[in-house]
């Protein structure tokens, strides 16, 4: 198989592929070259999916969860047997490095994988009735038409985590992926025909200009659930736009993530965690440690370790060998991290590495550690999504909690300790969706993956994970 056999630039829509009047171009952030012109779907053409997911809908609901199972199952396979093409696809249109974009095939995978083994084991209850002469069930039946928006830092792994769960239940699904990532969208659309995905169970309508195919996705009666994830402010946006019908929603937003180092870690591991958590894909990740807070009794000590870790990154295209940081996905985003890092200078903050833009081109920026950094720049309250490590310091263990928390955003936080008691009483006091202990990574298909706060609503992966597309229907049972 070649990266050609899976490229493909059409909508898909009722399992065919669908040209459009219009086309837009996906570029490779590593170069600026353009890759593809893709069919630009409009509201007529979202609305033409979301039709045919319903169309599907009663059917796909009707087969057997071991017959689902299969079906996913033969596409979790096809996937992985393309890992090495998805790899260099996803590499061409999102630029993170070769390595880490089979880690994501992987990654996106294990949800197709995990949900195929979840389709059989969505039980009801049968419940002790309250009176006599009754019986009552339990059901548990899918939601419906599935609606989903998806960002372009995973394009394979934000589409799977939600198809899989949707498809699992018996719901069918309409995505509008990222304008900056659709290949990997559209060549997963390639595997699910292939794996014997229905017509309509699986559509995928890319498009230059996300808010009207969005206010189909959002507004339309026929999309029953909704699943978004992307930022807190467009977020926002959808959950308001859901209302008017009622949606059942999933969110999964914004983070700021605290990466707590106390006196007691292990920082040689610490050093490791935080280089896995703040630096996986250049740093745009929701959950990448976004605040280092450092305990002031090992604070030179951690940022010298860390210092020497950063300094060893290799900038550059993804694909060539050895690039640990690719670009970062437009120049835009070059841009506002730039501003960060700026804003952050001019009130004391000194760069420790990097601080700047890279000499290789508009999207590349240079990895980064900042010092001298305070709670009141903006580099404490907004999400990064850059590979910029600002290093606060704090005195001890309740400051360290109050600062962590000092956010709208709970999606993920870390610490790093030894004391069990302090593990505890950190873990109790975090704000946040998902904490990791001694750990840099938490992301797994086994383990319910969202945020509190304004971080979003519902979970992904994991046996919660299937929850978020089922609907309860209680049963009850008279004049027995
Ligand atoms: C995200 O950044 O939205 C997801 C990250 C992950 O799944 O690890």
């Amino acid at each position: 198989m070649t990266v050609n056999d899976i490229l493909r630039t059409d909508g898909f829509v009722d399992g065919r592929w669908v040209a459009a009047d219009r086309r837009f171009p996906v570029v490779n952030p590593a170069t600026g070259d353009v890759l593809a012109e893709v069919a630009d779907a409009d509201e007529d053409l979202a609305a033409r999916a979301v039709q045919a997911a319903a169309n599907a809908f009663p059917a796909w609901k009707a087969m057997t969860g071991k017959a689902r199972s299969a079906v996913l199952r033969r596409w979790n396979d096809l996937i992985l047997d393309a890992t090495d093409d998805l790899a260099r696809l996803m590499t061409l249109e999102q630029g993170k490095p070769l390595a880490e974009s089979a880690g994501e095939v992987k990654y996106g995978a294990s949800f197709i994988e995990w949900f195929a083994e979840e389709a059989k084991r969505v039980y009801g209850d049968v419940v002790p009735p309250h009176a006599d002469g009754r019986r009552i069930v339990v059901l548990k039946e899918p939601v419906g038409v599935v609606g989903a928006v998806t960002p372009w830092n995973f394009p394979i792994a934000m589409i799977t985590r939600k198809a899989g769960a949707a498809l699992a239940a018996g719901c069918t699904f309409v995505v509008k992926p990222a304008e900056d990532t659709p290949l990997c969208g559209l060549a997963l659309a390639e595997l699910a025909q292939r794996a014997g995905l229905p017509p309509g169970v699986f559509n995928v309508v890319p498009t230059s200009t996300p808010a009207p195919v969005g206010k189909v996705l959002t507004t339309h009666p026929l999309v029953r659930k909704f699943t978004f994830t992307g930022s807190t402010a467009v977020g926002k946006t959808l959950l308001a736009q859901c209302a008017s019908t009622v949606k059942k929603v999933s969110m999964e937003l914004g983070g700021n993530a605290p990466f707590i180092v106390f006196d007691d870690a292990d920082l040689d591991a610490a050093v490791q965690g935080a280089i896995a958590s703040k630096y996986r894909n250049a740093g745009q990740t929701c959950v990448c440690a976004n605040r280092m807070l450092v305990q002031s009794s090992v604070y030179e000590s951690f940022v010298d370790r860390l210092a020497a870790e950063v300094e060893r990154f290799k900038v550059g295209n993804g694909l060539d060998d050895g690039v640990t940081i690719g670009p970062l996905i437009h120049r835009k985003a070059a841009d506002d991290v730039e501003a960060l890092v700026k804003d952050a200078v001019a009130s004391g903050a000194r760069a420790r590495v990097g601080g700047g833009r890279s000499d290789l081109g508009p999207t590349y920026f240079e990895p980064t550690v900042l010092t001298d950094v305070a709670p009141t720049m903006r580099v404490f309250s907004t999400e990064i999504f850059g590979p910029v490590a600002p290093v606060f310091a704090f005195d001890d263990e309740q400051e360290a909690i109050a600062m962590a928390n000092n956010t709208p955003y709970g999606l993920a936080a870390y610490f790093y300790a030894r004391d069990v008691g302090r593990v505890w009483r950190v873990m109790e006091g975090l704000e946040f969706g998902m904490v990791a202990v001694n750990d840099g990574l938490l992301s797994t298909e086994v383990a319910p993956f969202g945020g509190m706060k304004e971080s979003g609503l519902g979970r992904e992966g994991s046996r919660h994970g299937i929850e978020d597309y089922i609907e309860i229907k209680y049963g009850l049972f008279g004049g027995l």
